[in-house]
């Protein structure tokens, strides 16, 4: 740790490797990780992350030349593998040169195509053993997501998690699930982690597109108001509990919904029919979960999810969010919350020297 005219730096692996001010991380959210939040994040010295899973090959392009343009610092995007368009995405990706790809839910088939341009591969995994088989893989670093976490963390919490995992693996590690602030960062650089990795925090602040309804239900949220079920999306995952998440947990899985939705998912991606059905039969081969049911699950997950992002609507809208909403509460500018983390997390290890008898 130094300070830099009266401004706080903390020196990790992530600093290092990444280029950047402050290890801290905007965590990859399909819809909310857009140019503005991602360029300022980048700009208040963090790494600032775009998902991409919701665009086109087109809009990936785009969107991606758009943070140039509102930022000179390195940014990453992030795709999840299994789904419609992943690869065409990573193509584009490859072709800008972003200079970080991370990827979630499946297997990557880049890594040497990113390395020949001086690009790092960050893979998310949620399971120990899928971090050793990351590595082995060629990933630069990892993002490591605890059961806490907005959307898919696993059975293990952050706490059991990163420590196993810093055993584990010679790459620099990011925490994720349940980081809202510095002593959060704090505890994570004690557990073995490198940085952090924020969801739910920057879904709540002034450059988020988040809709001004949803950010109060996550400010007013206690630590007990997520859910964690399957039934959202398909796969295991934590939402606000809004009073369409608990009905959906009440009905089960959704036929007719997940039918419209995947042909909606099929037409927004611009696919042939085709296409579609080799998407699908390739996310059949994929390794987590039950693919093919997941995209059309995932499509009645999405649609609930623009109620709540783009209309606000509190009644049928859902939303993915962390159990640390119980800690969010307020709105700060995004440069804003970067500095405090940093100034809570150099007060958080002043404490614990004190405690040194
Ligand atoms: C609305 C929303 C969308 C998300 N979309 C993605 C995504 O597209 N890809 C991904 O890897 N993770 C996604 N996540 C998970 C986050 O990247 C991250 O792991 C999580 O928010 C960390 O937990 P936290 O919310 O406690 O900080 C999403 C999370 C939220 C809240």
């Amino acid at each position: 740790m130094a300070k830099d005219e009266g401004i706080i730096m903390f020196k990790t692996r992530m600093t290092q490797m990444f280029g950047i001010e402050h290890p801290i991380m905007l965590a990859g959210m399909n819809w909310i990780t857009e140019p503005a939040l991602v360029s300022a994040v980048c700009n208040a010295g963090g790494l600032g992350i775009l998902a991409i899973a919701r665009c086109n090959p087109k809009e990936t392009r785009e969107n991606i030349r758009q943070i140039r343009k509102m930022t000179d610092k390195p940014f990453g995007v992030n795709q999840i593998l299994v789904g419609p368009g992943a690869k065409e995405n990573i193509a584009v990706a490859i072709e800008e040169k972003v200079p970080i790809i991370n990827y979630s839910l499946g297997k990557p088939w880049f890594v040497n195509d990113v390395h020949a341009y001086g690009g790092k591969v960050v893979g998310t995994i949620a399971i120990a053993r899928h971090a050793a088989k990351a590595v082995r893989l060629g990933c630069d670093a990892l993002v490591i997501t605890g059961h806490e976490a907005a959307a898919h963390g696993a059975a293990a919490t952050s706490m059991v998690l990163i420590p196993i995992v810093a055993s584990m693996v010679d790459v620099p590690l990011i925490a994720a699930g349940g980081f809202y602030d510095g002593r959060g960062l704090a505890a994570a650089l004690a557990l073995g982690a490198d940085g952090i990795s924020m969801g739910s925090r920057f879904m709540v602040v002034k450059e988020s597109m988040v809709h001004e309804n949803f950010k109060k239900l996550c400010i007013e949220a206690t630590e007990q108001d997520t859910v964690y079920d399957n039934v959202f999306d398909g796969m295991d995952g934590r939402v606000l509990k809004t009073k369409e998440a608990e009905a959906m947990m009440k009905r089960g899985f959704p036929l007719v919904e997940a039918v419209e939705g995947a042909l909606l998912v099929k037409r927004l991606m611009n696919l042939s029919f085709a296409k579609f059905v080799g998407v699908s039969i390739e996310m059949l081969k994929a390794e987590e979960g039950h693919p093919l049911m997941v995209l059309a699950r995932q499509a009645v997950g999405n649609m609930k999810h623009l109620k709540a992002l783009n209309e606000g609507d509190v009644e049928g809208g859902i939303l993915f969010a962390g159990q640390c909403c119980g800690g969010i509460q307020d709105n700060p500018t995004t440069k804003e919350l970067i500095d405090r983390v940093i100034r809570e997390a150099e007060d958080a290890l002043a404490k614990l020297n004190s405690y040194r008898a």
